[in-house]
């Protein structure tokens, strides 16, 4: 079969990135982690002797109810982590920082598209969330019922969810930018009994119609008994007798107080779906000690968090980044958090840099789409402020381009700020592959190297490694804590896309990336193994091509995909958005498809070059290369378009005369 004989190749990597960014004296003088040295030795001793560490790393980061008696149980691809012992995640989020020095802090800064501004202390946050775990628990919640929340970026998102937790409920997040029938189908697949949602949100000073929504969604969804209803938008809605409560109503008449139980340290926390490439979306499941520790461990090290940071991750709670890096790992840390509802580019394209100069904001993560985003729109935008209180930037979500790392480095970070390049994904729970500031010494567009107590190998087909400076899959030789535990009511499926790749290597987790370590045992990304391109037998990952492309000074971002050649096996298509001011022409073409070679060798060259006003991306901003590979085979997109996040793109590619 064709297919299979392209897949027993290895990755032909061909990034030339060779700037390398050490640490500054000033940075490393306060940095948590002393030393790079500090760093090697930690980390041997994490993969090397791993129930130490983490016996060790539990009991000291976790309030514990019950000391767990065993600190992994692993039998391929199931694990079970910190056995016997129980806790209560909530109470590690709040009720630990009562009585402390924190209890007066804020503990989430809130600032609401119209402009609107909330501060909420911890001690203020701990009596929301009591005060709504018994709501929950008058409704008749009881742990381990499914409760399905659809909310906009505000802190009744952040207190739904601890309430949860609290109750030991599950909980599952779902984007509110997600259609009624996306959340129809999250809602049956894990049976919710309860939403939580509010009217509306606002999102580039409109009202997103979140209720009415709910209303759709609930036609099809019989397992759901209650709605609540948070006020934020105030337009008319519909509220349904017997059925809806507002959360205000519900809210005022509870208690203060909330004695949170105990739960077990594998009892589910959380249902997060995740789109596969194809097929329905994967219900990830995560527990409770593992996760929490995972996420609160990394946040110490990976954002070097003091006290008197004001963090601001740009992600929204609908997504992992938002459950770990904006609720779990922050608040058990007792960190402020900066939490902003809407559009970057509301009114205008420098809100961000706005509220980081109003708020004093000091830590900004946030994903390369934006970053790019940003770019496009012009510097004017970011020099208008100071952004002086920014001390460390972080990057998620895909790949960042050099050229992209460059421009947040020099344009944001003022040249000062490390930036910590974070690669992690909603399945592994924590961040895995990151730079710590202040230690690692840094090169543009790689993630460096592993975290804490993670042992990521790249190898070839039969798991086996490759050498140094060959492309190959991504996988993760050892568990985790924060792993997830397995696909909401399947099994089957969890092993069949998670732990199936290497037979030889059944306890080998497959990352679904391809990746590549250079001689200093950095690692680089180059791309999903899905996208991977097919060049004259030479197989490349997208992040290589887009990013030459990228650095070309009028790209502002490119998608790089193969399509089917009788020749060559797969053409290389590759479609480009301009920065603002420079216009689509057949001699920028011919500039670009020479730039790519000589940037990556004329093996890379495309074949064509297609201008776009933009590109299809995932409502988590993720490019959707399978829909433009679709596109520039047969000038058609038939597949599954539900995680789109603007249809109009599509139809302006498609009437493209190209
Ligand atoms: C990609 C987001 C390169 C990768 C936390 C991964 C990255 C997928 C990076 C997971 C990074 C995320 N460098 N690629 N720093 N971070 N990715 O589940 O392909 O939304 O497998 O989790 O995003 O995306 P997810």
């Amino acid at each position: 079969m064709e297919e299979k004989q392209v897949s027993d190749q290895t990755i032909t990597s061909v990034s030339r990135e060779s700037r390398v960014f050490k640490p500054s004296a000033e940075f490393k003088g306060q940095a948590n982690l002393g030393s790079f040295e500090t760093y090697r030795k930690l980390y041997a001793e994490s993969v090397n002797a791993p129930d130490k560490f983490w016996a060790k790393q539990a009991n000291a980061q976790l309030v514990w109810r019950k000391p767990f008696k065993q600190v992994l149980q692993w039998k391929p691809p199931f694990a079970k982590w910190f056995v016997g012992g129980k806790l209560n995640v909530s109470e590690n989020c709040l009720d630990r920082h009562l009585g402390t020095a924190r209890e007066n802090k804020a503990a989430i800064i809130f600032e609401g598209e119209p402009g609107d501004v909330r501060t909420i202390t911890y001690r203020q946050l701990y009596f929301h969330v009591c005060r709504f775990a018994h709501v929950l628990e008058n409704m008749g919640v009881k742990p381990g019922d499914r409760i399905a929340i659809y909310m906009p970026m505000i802190p009744e998102a952040v207190i739904a969810m601890l309430a949860c937790a609290r109750v030991g409920a599950v909980h599952t997040v779902v984007f509110g930018g997600f259609s009624p029938e996306a959340l129809k189908d999250r809602i049956n697949d894990c049976k919710a009994k309860v939403v939580i949602t509010a009217d509306g949100g606002w999102r580039r000073g409109k009202i997103v119609e979140l209720k009415a929504n709910v209303d759709k969604a609930l036609e099809g969804a019989p397992t759901v008994q209650s709605v609540l209803v948070v006020k934020r938008t105030a337009q008319d809605i519909n509220m349904v007798e017997g059925r809806d409560t507002w959360w205000r109503e519900a809210w005022q008449g509870a208690p203060n107080f909330h004695d949170a139980k105990a739960f077990d340290s594998e009892h589910p926390l959380f249902i997060l779906y995740t789109s596969g490439s194809t097929g329905k979306p994967k219900g990830v499941l995560h527990t409770s000690a593992g996760y929490l520790l995972g996420a609160k461990l990394s946040s110490q090290y990976v954002f070097d968090l003091k006290d008197s940071d004001r963090y601001f991750c740009t992600a929204d709670i609908g997504w992992i980044t938002g459950h770990s890096y904006v609720v779990y790992g922050l608040l058990s840390n007792g960190s402020t958090v900066f939490l902003y509802e809407g559009a970057p580019n509301q009114p205008e394209p420098d809100r961000f840099w706005q509220m980081i100069d109003r708020h004093g904001i000091t830590i900004l993560y946030t994903a390369p789409t934006a970053i790019r985003a940003f770019m496009r729109w012009g510097d004017a935008y970011v020099l208008r402020h100071r952004l002086d209180s920014l001390r460390l930037l972080g990057s998620v979500g895909e790949p960042i381009n050099p050229e992209a790392w460059m421009w947040y480095h020099k344009m944001i970070g003022k040249k000062k700020c490390p930036i910590v390049d974070t690669w992690w994904q909603t399945e592994t729970g924590s961040i895995m592959i990151t730079p710590i500031p202040g230690v690692t010494p840094t090169k543009p567009g790689s993630a460096t190297l592993p975290f804490f107590g993670v042992a990521p190998k790249v190898v070839d087909n039969a798991g086996k490694e490759v050498p140094r400076n060959s492309g190959g899959k991504l996988a993760i030789t050892k568990p985790w804590p924060s792993m997830l535990r397995t696909l909401w009511g399947d099994d089957e499926r969890f092993k069949k896309a998670y732990f199936s790749e290497f037979p030889e290597h059944p306890d080998y987790y497959f990352t679904g990336d391809g990746a590549r370590q250079d001689k200093d045992g950095y690692f680089w990304i180059v791309g999903r193994i899905d996208d991977v391109l097919n060049v004259s037998g030479h197989r490349i990952g997208t992040a290589e091509v887009e990013s030459a492309l990228v650095s070309h000074p009028f790209v502002a971002e490119a998608a790089a995909v193969g399509r089917p050649d009788e020749l060559k096996g797969q053409s290389l298509v590759v479609f480009v958005t301009l920065k603002a001011g420079h216009e689509p022409t057949d001699e920028l073409k011919e500039v670009l498809r020479s730039h790519v070679g000589k940037e990556i060798g004329s093996l890379a060259k495309p074949d064509q070059v297609r201008f776009a006003a933009g590109l299809p991306k995932t409502r988590s901003g993720k490019i959707m290369r399978r829909l433009l590979k679709e596109l520039a085979t047969s000038g058609e997109i038939k597949g599954d378009t539900t995680t789109l996040e603007d249809f109009s793109v599509i139809a302006a590619l498609k009437s493209d005369d190209e």
